[in-house]
């Protein structure tokens, strides 16, 4: 079995690639987290005794770590979900999103490059380098436009989707310059089990259980493009096992909704799942003031990746959010934790002014 180097494991995205990988055996799994606030170690706590899951705490900045972690796993890949991935957290402190984003990518190429130079030559064919990017980094669209394809221009317009767009171009260009063998996907807004609730999607189920205000920026007509976060995993597995080495690949979810509508349906689940009597959870819906910058449209064309790899978008929004809205229900504990951190110095930061 191969063994993969996962970076950012511990958050979102990357503890249910883990969880999934080693349910399905695809690799022992070897995953370097920094351990920010946006981590949850329980995430994967059912991996507590699987000897082929490895945890280290440490930066992807710091190259002698990475370089002794490669030396010491031998992966066959590396898969860096490691990110600030919060757009508002990028508006209040764009350095962090510098810092690990552009820097720490540029670092973590830098010690996969030195490490697979050193590899024979049929390990450094099947070695690759799997970056983990976002549509956020193809700017806004308007209503009518197409959605983004891999040939789209770059047009960042927030501190964290400059940030990407930076660490896509290093890795691009290690593959070109130097011809290590990399992969980049850029996906959609992900929803499910175990996101951070500074996201929307959590945000408004937690806010709606504790009858706390429901925040929509500006007037609630942005659309995004959402995709459950298994789908997701399952397309980065297909891209690592089949992709070409040097592409990038689009991953969405052929489902654009207003933000408005996606609170809508949140409070219709909430009044079937938890009713309470004579009152809808979107009586808390309130309009606060916009996101500077706010980007109007992601949509994502996954026509490459549907045609060259056979992959399409599984789960349905309605029953993938009836899932997720169940899973923040059923697992009080975990809520309490993250709720119990910084979290509330962040609703402050960013909601008290809005
Ligand atoms: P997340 O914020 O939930 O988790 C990020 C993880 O990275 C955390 O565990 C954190 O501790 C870790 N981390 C941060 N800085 C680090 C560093 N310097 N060194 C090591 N670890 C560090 O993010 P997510 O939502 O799981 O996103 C994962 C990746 O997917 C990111 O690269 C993000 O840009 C990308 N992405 C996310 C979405 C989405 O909707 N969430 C959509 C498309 C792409
Ligand atoms: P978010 O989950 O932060 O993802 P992204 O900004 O990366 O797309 O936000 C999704 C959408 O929801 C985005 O248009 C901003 C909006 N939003 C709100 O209206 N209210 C909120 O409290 C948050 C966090 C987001």
């Amino acid at each position: 079995m191969p063994t993969i180097l996962v970076t950012g494991g511990a958050g979102f995205i990357g503890a249910n690639f883990i969880l999934l990988a080693r349910k399905l055996n695809w690799a022992n799994v070897v995953n370097l987290d920094k351990l920010t606030y946006a981590s949850n170690l329980n995430n994967l706590a059912a991996l507590r005794t699987d000897n082929s899951y490895h945890f280290i705490q440490g930066d992807i900045n710091n190259f002698e770590l990475v370089s002794y972690i490669l030396e010491k796993y031998q992966p066959d890949a590396v898969i860096n979900f490691a990110a600030e991935s919060h757009v508002d957290r990028s508006i209040f402190s764009p350095q962090d999103f510098i810092q690990t984003n552009v820097i720490g990518t540029f670092q973590l190429l830098e010690a996969s490059r030195f490490y697979w130079q050193k590899l024979s030559e049929q390990q450094q064919k099947e070695f690759r380098f799997l970056h983990i990017s976002t549509d956020e980094v193809y700017g806004s669209l308007t209503p009518t436009a197409p959605a983004f394809k891999e040939n789209t221009p770059y047009s960042p317009n927030s501190p964290y989707a400059a940030s990407k767009a930076s660490s896509d171009h290093f890795v691009r260009a290690y593959y070109h310059t130097y011809g290590l063998p990399t992969l980049t996907t850029n996906c959609s807004n992900n929803y499910g089990p175990m996101q951070f609730p500074e996201k929307l999607i959590p945000l408004i189920i937690l806010n709606a259980i504790n009858s706390q205000p429901l925040p929509i920026y500006g007037d609630g007509q942005n659309i995004r493009d959402w995709l459950y976060v298994i789908d997701h995993c399952q397309a980065i597995y297909l891209v690592l096992k089949q992709g070409k080495i040097g592409d990038t690949y689009n991953i969405g979810g052929l489902n654009e909704q207003t933000n408005l509508t996606v609170v809508k349906k949140i409070c219709a689940i909430l009044d079937e799942l938890i009713p309470i009597a004579d009152f809808s959870y979107s009586s808390l819906i309130t309009f606060v003031k916009d996101r500077p910058g706010h980007d109007r449209r992601y949509a994502i064309d996954c026509q490459k990746i549907s045609e060259e790899l056979g992959w399409f978008p599984q789960e349905n929004f309605d029953s993938g959010l009836t899932k997720t809205v169940q899973w923040y229900l059923n697992n009080p504990a975990w809520v309490e934790q993250v709720r119990s951190r910084n979290y509330q110095a962040w609703l402050q930061q960013n909601y008290e002014n809005r």
